[in-house]
């Protein structure tokens, strides 16, 4: 192996173009691909910037021929050399018009065959590129997720400094904080028996920073929820985290729109005009059956509950007499798409989101199509159709349960028939804020009512005296932001008032003892002079994902974890030292 021995880098290898023709230049990188023309052999060299091509001739250097014809995938060399013009351009790589003679060479690394190959259409499991993920970090698109990464992160700061955002850090032994998720421990080796929780978010902190005056707060911050885990969800992941003092909900909105603004402009070059529209959270369940609807296309849900409350179809009528609602979607020109095999698939599709079937109807020019067309006479089968809006063409889709079943499964349902008919363009990006969030959500488990954001979000003003009486239609000021059919924000007006505080842990059934046992420091802080403040959280791995076009978050995450919350390449978790689990007075009790 060779060293650097004062050899400087002059240039990237992706960066050098026809105005470098003619320079003398030193290029450091990883060998992606060699051939051997007889007296000629072509190396693609590869660094962060891009690919460049090498040429080493036995006429301009015999020695350094020599060397390269012996390199190999991923060897990792030093070339000096005069660029040219190149004979055969390559248009589809921004240096195809440059290739350079090399006259020198270093080899400063072997490489073993790697046991995937760098380059983005190798289709190899995601499995063994987590395990070799410095490997699969070496691919082009890899590379550009984190660059681009990189690159909110510093419009996000600059753009939040400018505003008079403080950077903050907030600590990660704690206790647990209100999202709601299951907690990460850690146990305390000096306070025997006792744990500390990792933060599913800084909030209580942001919050109490408010107290302290700091007026502004933003921190790009991991935090740590031990879910299941999907697609969009890792068990640690990063906000963008923000809390400001003496606003009301259009202060947050209006300053994180213009972030998010040019965070599309000065990446991706897109203009997003403002304000991005807003949608009340009842609005969003009728017409989407979803709190995250993606409003890049229609096929939004209707009721028809009340024209077949009375009808022969039984699964329709009873369902509505026993309060639930009977919706549908309408598939609008696309009936041809989807065969009676096609729907049956669909059908199992909203079975895993409950449903117990899935009813259609086809619009052909012969008339409905439908298995259950013949329940209904002509005059309720056109008013189902006039609802719909139905024309030649169409397939209505329908479901009947209760709301939150059929709301789960349409809601989903539109966003599958979306995809399967690949309507659904990456390059473009909706936003929308949906708000007036219901305050309280009841826990079937739990037997109660819990709070849907977290115990701190305000109620509406207007709904305050709702809070003993009517739970179920408090209105929170809490909102949040949604892009494509994906939440990447959350937040909300806080309670700074302690009648009201207090009025919400009881709404929640925690006794004064127990809400001072979770959150005695922070409502003890409420004490001297509590700001009224409120703030927003971006998921900023799903905005990353969605600004590169990836479909998974693992993607934009330099070292993620799988769907068991592990990670094939160092193999965390795992089993932890005897020694070290006596330290902690931890016995692991693993017969079950
Ligand atoms: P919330 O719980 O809504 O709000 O989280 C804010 C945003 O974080 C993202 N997110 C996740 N991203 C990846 N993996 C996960 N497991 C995950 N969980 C959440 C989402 C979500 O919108 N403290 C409040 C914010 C506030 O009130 O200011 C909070 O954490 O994009
Ligand atoms: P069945 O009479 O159970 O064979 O159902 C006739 C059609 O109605 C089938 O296409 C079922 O998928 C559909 N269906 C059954 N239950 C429901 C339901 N709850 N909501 C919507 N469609 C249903």
């Amino acid at each position: 192996m060779e060293k650097l021995n004062g050899l400087k880098r002059t240039h990237y290898c992706g960066d050098l173009r026809e105005a470098n023709i003619g320079e003398e230049v030193v290029l450091m990188g990883w060998v992606q691909k060699k051939r051997n023309l007889g007296g000629l052999v072509f190396v693609d060299l590869r660094d962060i910037k891009g690919i460049c091509q090498i040429v080493f001739d036995t006429e301009v250097s015999k020695e350094a021929f020599e060397k390269a014809e012996k390199l190999g995938s991923e060897y990792v060399i030093a070339i000096k050399g005069k660029v040219f013009e190149r004979q055969s351009k390559n248009p589809n790589i921004p240096t195809g018009n440059i290739e350079v003679f090399a006259n020198q060479i270093k080899v400063l690394n072997k490489s073993e065959t790697p046991p995937i190959y760098i380059k983005d259409d190798d289709e190899v499991s995601e499995n063994l590129r987590l395990k070799y993920r410095y490997l699969d970090l070496r691919k082009p698109s890899m590379q550009k997720n984190l660059i681009l990464r990189h690159k909110v992160s510093n419009i996000v700061r600059n753009y939040l400094s400018e505003n008079n955002f403080l950077e903050i850090e907030t600590p990660f032994l704690t206790k647990p904080t209100p999202e709601g998720a299951r907690d990460y421990l850690v146990p305390s080796r000096v306070n025997e028996g006792k744990f500390y929780a990792l933060p599913q978010s800084p909030q209580l902190f942001k919050q109490l920073l408010m107290v302290s005056g700091m007026d502004r707060y933003f921190q790009i911050v991991k935090c740590f929820r031990d879910e299941d885990l999907r697609a969009d969800r890792q068990p640690e992941f990063t906000q963008i985290d923000c809390e400001m003092s003496f606003v009301e909900i259009d202060d947050v909105i209006d300053i994180m729109e213009k972030m998010l603004q040019r965070i599309f402009k000065e990446t991706l070059n897109v203009d997003i005009s403002l304000p991005f529209p807003r949608m009340p959270y009842k609005e969003a369940m009728e017409r989407y059956g979803s709190d995250k609807p993606d409003i890049r296309f229609g096929f939004e849900l209707k009721n028809i509950s009340e024209i077949v409350k009375e009808c022969d179809f039984k699964v329709f009528s009873s369902t509505v007499e026993n309060g639930g609602s009977v919706r549908g979607i309408n598939v609008k020109g696309y009936a041809d798409k989807f065969t009676r095999k096609n729907i049956t698939s669909l059908e199992e599709y909203v079975k895993t989101y409950g449903a117990k079937g899935l009813a259609w109807m086809k619009v052909t020019n012969e008339g409905v199509t439908s298995p259950i067309a013949k329940f209904f006479g002509e005059e309720k089968l056109n008013q189902i159709l006039d609802r719909m809006d139905a024309k030649e063409g169409d397939l209505l889709l329908f479901v009947a349960d209760k709301d939150k079943v059929v709301f789960d499964s349409l809601g989903n349902l539109r966003n599958e028939v979306a995809k399967r008919l690949e309507i659904l363009d990456k390059n473009e990006f909706k936003l929308l804020w949906v708000t007036e969030f219901p305050l309280f959500e009841y826990d079937e488990e739990e037997d109660r009512y819990v709070a849907m954001h977290h115990p701190f979000t305000s109620p509406m003003d207007e709904d305050i005296e709702k809070l003993d009486s009517d739970k179920e239609n408090v209105r929170a000021k809490a909102y949040d932001i949604v892009l494509n059919g994906f939440e990447i924000g959350g937040g909300s007006i806080r309670i700074y008032n302690e009648e009201i505080q207090k009025k919400m842990f009881k709404a929640l059934g925690f006794s004064e003892e127990e809400a001072y046992d979770k959150f005695g420091f922070l409502l003890d802080a409420f004490k001297y002079g509590t700001p009224p403040h409120g703030g927003i959280a971006f998921g900023f791995d799903r905005l990353i994902m969605l600004l590169a076009g990836e479909d998974n978050i693992r993607q934009v995450i330099a070292f993620p974890k799988t769907q068991n919350a592990s990670c094939p390449m160092t193999n965390a978790p795992a089993i932890a030292d005897e020694k070290q689990l006596e330290e902690l007075n931890i016995k692991l009790d693993l017969s079950e």
